[in-house]
């Protein structure tokens, strides 16, 4: 009996081990067709968004622009004494070459790692009070930190210097959506805890914003 109750659990946790995700590693990203200039020009809240999914390409472009490494161990977002307390989520809807999914970007290897299932609409759509617009979007990134990471004593320089990283990374996403020709808009006014709790964040994380991304409607 005792070896028979051994074998099932070593067959229990075997497939719990197959079965964990695995990251997934994301294209080099590429230049876009925008100048700084132009893509400035052109940045403003976009509401009216729908599908197609993001593509792995497109994917890859904006999660580096917000925080990827752009040269080793630094990223494109400056960070105060390089701490670096933000996470970036991208909750995304299936395409070719993806399943739907909660998303967390991982910018040394410049790779995303499913942590949990889910889509825009099955996320947002369940929280109550939520604006209407945000679960039709293909794409909703997450950008969240995790204040304690920063040096010093002084807890409301720590969040604020969280903070104030988030609006920087964010507004190099916005950029990069611009130029990609996708249209965003940046969101708290939700229940960010009900997003949190939502999409699987651990505890220690604050959300600051969210961004839905998706193409104009006509
Ligand atoms: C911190 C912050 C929170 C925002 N929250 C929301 C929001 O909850 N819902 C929304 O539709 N727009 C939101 N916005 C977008 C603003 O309404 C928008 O940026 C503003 O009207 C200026 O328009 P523009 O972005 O097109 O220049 C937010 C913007 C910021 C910076």
């Amino acid at each position: 009996m005792r070896t028979f109750a051994l074998s099932l659990l070593a067959t229990v946790l075997m497939a719990q081990e197959t079965q964990a995700p695995k990251p997934i590693k994301l294209p080099a990203h590429k230049g876009g067709s925008l100048t700084l200039d132009k893509a400035l020009e052109e940045r403003q809240s976009t509401r009216n968004l729908t599908g197609p999914a993001l593509s792995l390409d497109t994917l890859s472009q904006l999660l580096w622009s917000a925080q990827g490494e752009n040269r080793p161990g630094k990223r494109t977002v400056p960070s105060a004494n390089a701490r670096y307390p933000l996470e970036l989520y991208v909750v995304a809807t299936k395409s070719d070459a993806l399943a739907d999914g909660v998303y967390k970007y991982s910018p040394k290897d410049h790779s995303m790692l499913k942590v949990k299932d889910g889509n825009p609409e099955t996320i947002f759509g369940s929280i109550k009070g939520m604006q209407p617009w945000i679960p039709k979007c293909p794409a909703v990134f997450i950008f969240s930190g995790v204040s304690s990471r920063m040096g010093g004593n002084d807890p409301q320089r720590k969040e604020a210097y969280t903070f104030w990283e988030s609006g920087a990374a964010v507004q190099a996403l916005l950029l990069q959506v611009t130029a990609n020709g996708l249209g965003a808009t940046v969101v708290s006014g939700v229940d960010l805890d009900a997003v949190k709790s939502a999409a699987g964040l651990l505890d220690d994380e604050k959300i600051s914003v969210i961004v839905p991304v998706g193409r104009i409607a006509k």
